[in-house]
């Protein structure tokens, strides 16, 4: 990158920061760049020097250049495969668990969830997949972001038909109802599982004690080093026995390596080890399955 460039990106993120308290300097810094000169393109501006102008003089340009940064692409089930091995290999797992401690809740996080769709998704599969053990669990979601806009989406729960390909149509049936042509909004009984709060995995306070959490998409975006402090934060907010899904891009980085298990490398999905403390047995809706019977599971599906 040119010197120009550095220099010129490190004034506008330290405006960006001290008007709006969001700190994107560890993220990585070709994306930023690129991120800034597609905002330069749209408002038609030469130079970097006029740019930083325009955020002096209007402050709506800071939520703007925000907006354009948090890319928000996501869709319905994303990724299927690693939905189908979260419902054959991870909910099985914890379901075991529950059953042995007694515990009724399941707590999902979905870290970065942009428009709701993966918040949604996960609630749909796990009422299904509970449902068929006879029901009796609570299922509590919950959908963050760092960006307003998108919660405000995701509260809302109306999704074009283009984002729902990979919901077959007895859960489109189920689930949704089509409030007019080709737009479809989440029904009630999905939408009272899941909430959205806004929420900085950087700087914001920890959101404990999950058996799932899937933060996808969004290290991608991350320098190494905030990768590896974003991960180890993660690792504190599951619950022992818990499991971490990444994106199909990501992967764990330096001492978050020797922090989780790998139960499916490729589909990116990770456990903390469960707890042989027993004052930790007492943690509800931790889960205990060993990692025989997860490797064990693992075979199963993988044969
Ligand atoms: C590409 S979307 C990922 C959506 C979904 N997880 C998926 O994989 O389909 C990335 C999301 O990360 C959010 N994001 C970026 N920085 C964040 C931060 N520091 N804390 C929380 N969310 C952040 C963006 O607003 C955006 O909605």
């Amino acid at each position: 990158m040119k010197n120009d460039d550095q220099n010129y990106l490190m004034e506008i993120l330290a405006k960006v920061h001290d008007r709006t308290g969001f700190d994107f300097t560890q993220y990585k810094d070709a994306t930023l760049i690129r991120r800034i000169k597609t905002r330069l393109r749209r408002l038609n501006i030469a130079t970097y020097k006029d740019y930083i102008g325009i955020l002096d003089s209007d402050d709506g340009e800071y939520y703007e250049l925000i907006n354009t940064i948090t890319i928000n692409v996501t869709e319905f089930f994303r990724n299927v495969d690693s939905f189908k091995a979260i419902e054959e290999l991870v909910v099985p797992a914890l379901i075991e668990s529950k059953r042995k401690r007694r515990h009724h809740l399941f707590r999902i996080w979905s870290c970065a969830c942009s428009d709701g769709d993966e918040a949604y998704s996960m609630a749909i599969l796990l009422k299904e997949q509970l449902q068929k053990q006879g029901g009796g669990y609570t299922i509590r979601v919950t959908g963050s972001d760092i960006d307003e806009e998108a919660l405000g989406r995701a509260r809302k729960g109306s999704y074009e038909k283009t984002r729902l390909k990979a919901v077959n149509r007895e859960l489109l049936d189920q689930y949704f109802e089509e409030v007019e042509e080709g737009v479809f909004r989440i029904k009630g009984c999905i939408r009272d599982i899941v909430k959205f709060r806004q929420h900085d995995i950087i700087k914001d306070r920890a959101i404990r004690h999950n058996d799932i959490i899937l933060c996808r998409n969004l290290l991608i975006y991350f320098n190494k080093q905030l990768q590896e402090e974003t991960l180890l934060k993660l690792y504190e907010c599951l619950n022992p026995g818990g499991f971490l899904i990444l994106g199909m891009c990501e992967t764990l980085v330096g001492s978050a390596l020797e922090r989780f298990e790998g139960v499916n490398n490729r589909l990116r999905i990770y456990r903390r080890p469960s707890s042989i403390d027993p004052a930790d047995r007492s943690d509800e809706g931790s889960a205990t399955l060993s990692q025989q019977d997860v490797d064990k599971l693992v075979g199963e599906i993988l044969d």
